[in-house]
C-alpha cells in the first residue's frame, strides 16, 4: 500500500463520515460514502479487535477507496468506585422498569485497545483516528512506519498541540456542538460547561498548530462546509447528518427521534455512559443526567442492559440518542445522495461568495 500523506489525496470532497461506535457506521455506509467521493469511516469502539477486523474486510470487500478506523483510547483508573455504586443504586428502578439487571461496571476500561492497535499494524489500513486522548509518540511511529495516516480528536487547542507533539499527521477539531461523545483527552467535571463552539475551535487550534484540520460538530450542510473550509478546516466530517442514512446501522427509532418534534434540544449528559455526550433530551437524560458522575466506561457497562432492553421495546426514553445540535436539519437521503447534495450546496456557497 502507497502511504497517503495529504488529507486531500484520502478522497475526492473534502466530506467524512464521522466515525460511530454504537453500530452507526458500518462498512455498508462507510462503503457508500467513499463510493460517492467522500471518506467513510468504521468505528471501533465497543467491538471486539476480531469484529473490527471482520468490517475492515467487509469493507475492503465493498470499496478499493481510502476509509479510515477510529479506536477509543484506554482509560486512566481514576473512577471512584463508591460513587459508581451510588448511581447503581439510583438506577435500580430503571433495571427493574425494564426488567433487566444493571450491568457490570468493570467489564473492562481499555476497549481491547492494544489488540486492535496490533491488528492495524499488521494488516495497515489508510487512516485511524484516536478518540478519548492522544496515543503515545511511539504507536504514532508505528502507524506512520506503516504508511497510515493518523489523527487524533481535540476539543481544545491545548490537546491540539499535545497531538503534535505526540506526531499526529492531523487533528479532527471537534466543537461542542458535536453529536455523541466529546473527544476529551480527560473527562474533568470541572470543565463541564467550558466546551467551545467549532468556528472558534478550529481558529484558536490554528493559532497553536500547523496541522491539517478535519471539523466535527453540528455540520449538516454544504454551506457549513464551506465556512469550515473557509475558517481553515481541510476537511469537514458529518455523523448526525449521515445516521440517518439508509444504510446507516443506527436502530430505526433513533433515526426517527433526530426529526421528531418531541424532542425539543440536546444536551452534554453523563447519563449513559460516565463521560460527556450529546444527544436527545429523553426521560432518562432529564431524571438522571443531574447527578450522573465522571465514571466512564463503568457507566456506560452499567446502563448497556437498560437502553438494550428500552430498545427492544421500542422506547427511545431509555435509550442513548446522541445527536448533535444540527440533528433537526437531518435528511434521509441515501448516503451517496447526501454526499451530492452536500457538494451541490457547497457549490452554490461558493458561487454566491464569489
Ligand atoms: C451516534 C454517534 C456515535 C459516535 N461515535 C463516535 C466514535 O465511536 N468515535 C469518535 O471518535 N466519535 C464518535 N462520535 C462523534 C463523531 O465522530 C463526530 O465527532 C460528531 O458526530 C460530529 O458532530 P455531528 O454529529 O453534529 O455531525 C459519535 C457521534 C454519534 C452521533
Amino acid at each position: 500500500m502507497s502511504a497517503l500523506t495529504d488529507l486531500s489525496s484520502f478522497s475526492t470532497y473534502p466530506i467524512v463520515q464521522a466515525p460511530m461506535a454504537g453500530g452507526a457506521s458500518n462498512p455498508r455506509l462507510a462503503a457508500a460514502v467513499a463510493g460517492a467521493g467522500g471518506l467513510g469511516f468504521l468505528a471501533a469502539g465497543y467491538k471486539t479487535s476480531e469484529a473490527m477486523y471482520q468490517e475492515i474486510r467487509q469493507l475492503r470487500d465493498h470499496t478499493s477507496q481510502p476509509f479510515g478506523v477510529n479506536l477509543f483510547m484506554p482509560q486512566p483508573g481514576t473512577v471512584d468506585p463508591s460513587a459508581v455504586e451510588v448511581y447503581a443504586e439510583q438506577l435500580s428502578g430503571e433495571a427493574a422498569w425494564y426488567a433487566t439487571a444493571l450491568g457490570d461496571p468493570e467489564a473492562g476500561s481499555d476497549d481491547g485497545y492494544e489488540a486492535k492497535v496490533a491488528i492495524l499494524l499488521e494488516d495497515p489500513v489508510p487512516m485511524v483516528s484516536f478518540t478519548f486522548g492522544c496515543p503515545e509518540r511511539a504507536v504514532l511511529e508505528a502507524f506512520t512506519k506503516a504508511g497510515t495516516y493518523t489523527v487524533v480528536t481535540v476539543t481544545t487547542p491545548a490537546e491540539a498541540l499535545a497531538a503534535q507533539w505526540a506526531g499526529a499527521d492531523a487533528v479532527c477539531v471537534q466543537g461542542v456542538e458535536a453529536g455523541g461523545h466529546q473527544g476529551s483527552h480527560r473527562d474533568d467535571p470541572q470543565l463541564d460547561g467550558a466546551g467551545i463552539g467549532l468556528l472558534s475551535l478550529i481558529t484558536q487550534v490554528r493559532e497553536v498548530v500547523r496541522l491539517p484540520i478535519i471539523a466535527a460538530g453540528g455540520l449538516m450542510r454544504g454551506e457549513q462546509i464551506t465556512a469550515v473550509l473557509a475558517a481553515g478546516a481541510g476537511a469537514a466530517a458529518l455523523g448526525t447528518a449521515f445516521l440517518v442514512c439508509p444504510e446507516s446501522g443506527a436502530p430505526a427509532l433513533h433515526k426517527q427521534a433526530l426529526t421528531d418534534p418531541v424532542y425539543a434540544r440536546t444536551e452534554l449528559t453523563r447519563a449513559f455512559t460516565g463521560r460527556p455526550a450529546r444527544g436527545l433530551v429523553n426521560r432518562f437524560i432529564r431524571e438522571h443526567g443531574r447527578y450522573a458522575p465522571a465514571g466512564y466506561p463503568q457507566l456506560h457497562h452499567l446502563t448497556l442492559p437498560v437502553r438494550r432492553a428500552a430498545a427492544d421495546l421500542g422506547d427511545p426514553q431509555a435509550m442513548a440518542l446522541w445527536a448533535g445540535q444540527g440533528h433537526r436539519l437531518a435528511r434521509e437521503l441515501s448516503a451517496g445522495a447526501l454526499v451530492e447534495t452536500l457538494v451541490a450546496e457547497m457549490h452554490a456557497a461558493e458561487e454566491a461568495r464569489a
